[in-house]
């Protein structure tokens, strides 16, 4: 899942440049609507995989407005978001959005909650694609970060070069845990493991911030089970392009599975401990 090339493939009319731009354009846009239409009291319109995993109307607001921006951009693209799912394309590019990743802080009014939004080559299918292009656009401070595949890494215009500590005791790790009870129990075992082992641990509610905090050293590690595509698709460009390992347990890419993300070196590290502790399953 995820992989990244720095010399894609491409579609005649395309270029990753135009495609970061338009990245950009879209997180922010949506960004200003998440920003100013958020009301004093947040309510829950749905849940999803449990009565936790909510939904608010500006989940599906934020998505809708990305879909229409896309469509009148780019009409053949393919979408995949989060509260819609897949709309096919013929282009052979597909956008993958989180219109709002964190949503349990936008509910709470947490400032840590953001738009993702990446574009990717191949099939509308993880295992398959390539990431071309990506921005988040943290919502209430502003930030945002961009990549392009083979083309860097920025946060507000200026370019990003990870670098790491000698050791992981000295490492701040950001991590999160899934909506399911029984995946938390086996997270919660795993974290037994890593909190010793670490400078400390940040649980701060965004997946795609957190990887970006990785790409801007306000993190130096990160790992994480259970992200969906749209939780990771720009933040680990993001990541990657900013100099970071990004990658899963076992040889495998990063991905549903496992994401582990930071300095080469550390990240070998972090990834052997949690091999040994067993995190890529719930048992
Ligand atoms: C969640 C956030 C959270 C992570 C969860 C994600 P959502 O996305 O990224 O930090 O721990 O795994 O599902 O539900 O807020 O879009
Ligand atoms: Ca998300």
């Amino acid at each position: 899942m995820h992989s990244f090339i720095d010399d894609p493939r491409l579609p005649d009319d395309v270029t990753v440049p135009a495609l970061r731009e338009l990245a950009e354009r879209l997180a922010r846009s949506a960004g200003e609507l998440v920003r100013t239409g958020r009301p004093d009291q947040v309510v829950v319109a749905s849940t999803k995989s449990t009565a936790t995993d909510v939904v608010t109307r500006m989940d599906a607001d934020s998505e809708a407005l990305l879909r229409r921006e896309i469509a009148a951009a780019r009409p053949d693209d393919a979408i995949l978001g989060e509260e819609e799912g897949t709309s096919a394309g013929t282009s052979g590019i597909t956008w993958v959005v989180d219109p709002i990743d964190g949503t349990v802080n936008y509910l709470y009014g947490v400032a840590s909650y953001a738009v993702s939004v990446a574009a990717v080559v191949g099939p509308p299918d993880p295992a398959r694609w390539t990431v071309l292009a990506g921005a988040v656009h943290s919502v209430v401070d502003g930030r945002t970060w961009t990549a392009g595949a083979g083309a860097g890494a920025t946060l507000d215009g200026a370019p990003l070069r990870i670098g790491e500590p000698d050791e992981l005791a000295q490492c701040l790790v950001g991590t999160g845990f899934g909506y399911d009870p029984v995946r938390r129990r086996a997270q919660a075992r795993v974290l037994v493991e890593v909190l010793p082992r670490v400078r400390d641990i940040r649980r701060l509610g965004s997946a795609a911030i957190d990887l970006c905090l990785v790409a801007s050293g306000e993190l130096d590690l990160y790992y994480e089970r259970g992200l969906n595509p749209w939780d990771m698709a720009a933040g680990a460009l993001v990541a990657h392009e900013a100099g970071a390992r990004v990658t899963g347990l076992r040889g495998a890419e990063a991905g549903h599975d496992m994401t582990v993300a930071g300095g080469p070196a550390r990240v070998a590290e972090l990834v052997d401990l949690l091999e040994r502790a067993g995190a890529d399953s719930d048992a």
